[in-house]
């Protein structure tokens, strides 16, 4: 486990916390304030985290920020760490996957039960979600959305500079786009070094290579005849291609830096979640005119998902804790949020009605998945191994895509990597 905190700490903890922040609580009646830790800090992403800062402020509830920078969220989890146990912890806290269950399973996370079956959550948030949202049939984490990694954002203008008429339909032809972007004088895929970036990649890489079942055998089951085979030797060799097509400088940039140089045109494309919609949509730009997107070349009907989710910890004064649950699992909130965040609505069933296409593609493509059990969690994003495997994962896709180890290495090491930590 990656942050064991024992429960006698933990109790202090809040015994502590409640003990100087419940003091300063809110006078009966007054709606209180919500302290909201979370790695929301590009443009798109500080957009749409402000339509739910605007909508407690309206209920009179004060929002207190708390922005810790650093897509993927590692260092939003480090610092989070560090507060729980110096007896402060958040009101809320944007967290992923098996940092739930982690944090679940401390006994640190208010249960949000009561509020979910008034709320009817259970109907309404896909299963595949719900595993992670609840331990032990009670609700610890209120979904607010649902994006996915397996997706490729592409500039319009700079696909028919390079003379490509339509998006690219498989992995070959997609390899065979990157050469036509390189020829005519583009960065042909804009990314950043950082491992959690590569690791994003790699898992529409997989999904592509081996198809549904393949991803969940190697990636969510840790099967080692799927993490050592042929299929993922393919996989890593198509990793391993990607590399030239990156430029010089891509080592420490940022994923929205990246994106930000698929919008102004300098690249053709980039290889990222939807949160990269967030970053178009905050630009203005309007997809089918000034860009595309698609699912990773041959993934179309899968989706790798990770689902923002906010957790609550245990505070004592629980009024303005509590609209901010309701908030979060408010139909019209979801829709403003992901209008501009650029995913899906974890409420299944919330309307497409002013989602611009790709938005709507999200919606669609997330319920036709959840229908045919290929909504699969992302790798990347912590949502199929538990952390420690996850960043030896890491490491590893990020050595292979630099060329460090082959891609036999690579598939030999993955297979390793799972069984030490069973
Ligand atoms: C993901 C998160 C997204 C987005 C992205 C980049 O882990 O789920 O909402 O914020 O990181 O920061």
């Amino acid at each position: 486990m990656k942050h064991p905190i024992p429960a006698s700490v933990l109790a202090s903890v809040f015994a502590f916390a409640c003990a100087s922040a419940c003091a300063h609580a809110a006078s009966p009646g007054a709606a209180g304030d919500v302290q909201v830790l979370h790695w929301w800090t590009a443009g798109g992403e500080a957009a749409a985290l402000q339509q739910l800062e605007s909508t407690l402020r309206a209920q009179g509830v004060q929002w207190r920020d708390v922005p810790i920078a650093g897509g993927g969220g590692a260092q939003a989890m480090t610092t989070l760490r560090a507060r729980v146990l110096s007896g402060d912890p958040p009101t809320a806290a944007q967290m992923l996957g098996f940092d739930i269950r982690d944090w679940a399973a401390q006994g640190a996370l208010q249960d949000l039960t009561p509020l979910a079956r008034s709320g009817g959550w259970a109907q309404r948030v896909p299963k595949a979600l719900q595993a992670f949202d609840m331990r032990d049939g009670r609700w610890v984490a209120a979904p607010i959305d649902v994006h996915s990694s397996n997706w490729v954002w592409a500039n319009k203008a700079v696909l028919e500079r390079s003379g490509i008429a339509r998006a690219p339909a498989d992995w070959d032809a997609f390899v065979s786009d990157l050469d036509k972007v390189r020829k005519a004088g583009f960065v042909p895929l804009a990314a950043g070094g950082q491992p959690w970036q590569i690791a994003t990649m790699f898992d529409g890489i997989v999904l592509s290579t081996g198809g549904p079942a393949f991803y969940r055998r190697a990636l969510i089951d840790l099967e080692p005849a799927a993490l050592d085979s042929p299929t993922m030797r393919i996989a890593f060799t198509r990793l391993r291609a990607l590399r030239p097509y990156v430029d010089g400088d891509y080592a420490n940039r940022d994923w929205n830096v990246a994106t930000g140089m698929v919008i102004n045109g300098r690249a053709g494309f980039q290889m990222m979640g939807d949160w990269a919609l967030g970053e178009f949509n905050h630009a203005g730009r309007v997809p089918g005119k000034d860009y595309l997107c698609l699912r990773t070349p041959g993934t179309q009907g899968s989706v790798t998902f990770n689902s923002d989710a906010f957790v609550f910890f245990k505070v004592k004064d629980r009024a303005a804790q509590e609209r901010m649950v309701e908030d979060v699992m408010t139909p019209e909130v979801q829709a403003r949020f992901n209008r501009v965040k650029g995913a899906a609505p974890a409420l299944l069933g919330v309307s497409s009605a002013g989602f611009n296409a790709c938005g709507a593609k999200a919606i669609a493509d997330l319920a036709e998945a959840d229908r045919n059990a290929t909504l699969m969690g992302s790798m990347s994003q912590g949502y199929a191994v538990a952390p420690a495997i996850q960043h030896a994962f890491y490491d590893i896709v990020a050595r292979a895509f630099d060329g460090e180890i082959s891609p036999s290495e690579a598939a030999v090491q993955l297979a390793a990597a799972a069984r030490a930590r069973y």
